[in-house]
């Protein structure tokens, strides 16, 4: 059969795989990109509510979760949120800094999408839309990749399909499979970043459906002060998302209602105003029907001056570490990213590449390196994406 060679095949054209591209491409390599979607990026154009938070300025190793802690520092270390946006900026792409370090356009993730593709033509890269692969082998040093019934080969195979977060955007699992097929084990893969749900003993607070609260929520040691937000289903919001990555089944989060409020602070209160309610000093720092809601689960109705103060150091104490057993997340359909994936164990950090089989590289989210929301999951990508692209 007539094969086509090149230099590297990249199988994946989202973040990490246009990076890796663009980068090979433009140290003068010949470079193959595939992808089933009909086009590239579609993750990117949804990210960010539209206007991606393609990174956040408070990288750092420990904001990562992963097998190895330390797997992702070499990347991150050496392509960093100031390299990706002076990509942003030799574009002319308009960006602000919102909240947290968060860097997000002004415009639309569709510019981000479209200087990735810009990268990619302009370091001659071959790409391949709306394409399905049948079939990869590995035969005398180069990596046969079979589509549309045609042989491509390169010495050189980098893995770039995500994980199988949102599979209505074409997300798949197909980067575990051929790592397996290659003898490379798989850290169990898990929603992450992704709203937590909330069984029938905690009905209450699913009537709660549209109010959200900053709180600080904590998990072991892992712990955010962000927006929760409460569902019909249970518990999102920027904070709930970030603990969900942390969070394992049947184990408590606790929630802290009143973050910053001053130990006591209900005792000086009913000093102050003792035909007060709980209910209502509580509405005073927390939306009404939330102040009702934990009211009414403490059962602490009636004047503030009827309540002993070792009941108040109590209902403070239960109120800053209210604690939530969720029964389970909103799975793969809702989860923004993918925790666990293919282990960094068997991976160089510095290259991405395999130490048991040279010349196959894993990047992005099909590796066990999972980011807090807010930009770090870009970074990893287009991090990762360089360092693998570099080494191809
Ligand atoms: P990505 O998933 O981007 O790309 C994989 C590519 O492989 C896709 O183009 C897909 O079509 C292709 N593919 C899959 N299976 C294939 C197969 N079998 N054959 C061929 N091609 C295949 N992160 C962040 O930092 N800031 C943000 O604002 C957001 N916002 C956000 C919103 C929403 C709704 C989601 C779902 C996710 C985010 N993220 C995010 C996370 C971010 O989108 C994610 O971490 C990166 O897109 C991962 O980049 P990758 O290139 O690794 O995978």
């Amino acid at each position: 059969m007539n094969a086509e060679s090149f230099d590297a095949i990249v199988l994946g054209a989202g973040a990490a795989g246009m990076m890796c591209a663009a980068t090979a491409g433009g140290r003068g390599k010949r470079v193959l990109l595939v992808d089933h979607a009909d086009e590239p990026g579609k993750k990117i154009l949804i990210s960010g509510g539209g206007r991606c938070n393609f990174t956040n300025i408070h990288i750092a190793a420990d904001r990562y979760i992963s097998g190895n802690p330390h797997f992702a520092k070499s990347a991150l270390g050496r392509y960093t949120p100031q390299d990706f946006l002076g990509l942003v900026e030799r574009y002319g792409i308009a960006w602000h800094e919102k909240t947290l370090g968060q860097l997000f356009c002004d415009g639309s993730a569709r510019q981000i999408v479209e200087m990735m593709v810009q990268e990619c033509v302009k370091a001659g890269v071959t790409a391949m839309l709306a394409r399905t692969v049948s079939a990869i082998s590995h035969r005398d040093g180069r990596f046969v990749v079979m589509i549309g019934g045609r042989e491509y080969t390169a010495p050189a195979l980098v893995l770039a399909t995500g994980g199988p977060s949102i599979p209505k955007l074409g997300a798949t699992g197909f980067a575990y499979d051929v790592a397996r097929q290659f003898g490379l084990s798989i850290v169990h893969p898990r929603p992450a970043l992704v709203p937590l749900t909330l069984g029938p003993d905690e009905a209450l607070f699913r009537s709660l459906s549209g109010v959200s609260a900053d709180v600080e929520v904590r998990w072991e040691k892992a712990r955010f002060r962000e927006a929760a937000l409460f569902t019909h289903r249970g518990l999102s919001g920027p904070a709930m998302l970030q603990i969900s990555s942390y969070w394992q089944h049947r184990t408590p989060i606790y929630v802290n209602f009143l973050p910053g409020s001053e130990t006591g602070w209900t005792i000086q209160e009913k000093q102050a105003q003792p035909r007060a309610t709980l209910k209502r000093i509580l509405a005073g720092r927390l939306p009404a029907r939330l102040a009702d809601t934990l009211t009414e689960r403490l059962g602490l109705e009636g004047d503030l001056g009827n309540l002993p103060d070792k009941v108040l150091r109590a209902a403070e104490a239960q109120l800053t570490g209210w604690a939530f057993t969720p029964t389970g997340t909103e799975g793969f359909a809702k989860a923004e990213v993918t925790a666990g994936g293919i282990s960094t164990n068997g991976l160089s950090s510095r290259t991405m590449m395999a130490a048991r089989v040279p010349g196959l590289y894993a990047i992005g989210e099909a590796v066990d390196v999972t980011g807090w929301l807010g930009g770090y999951n870009f970074q990893w990508a287009w991090a990762s994406g360089r360092a693998a692209g570099e080494a191809v």
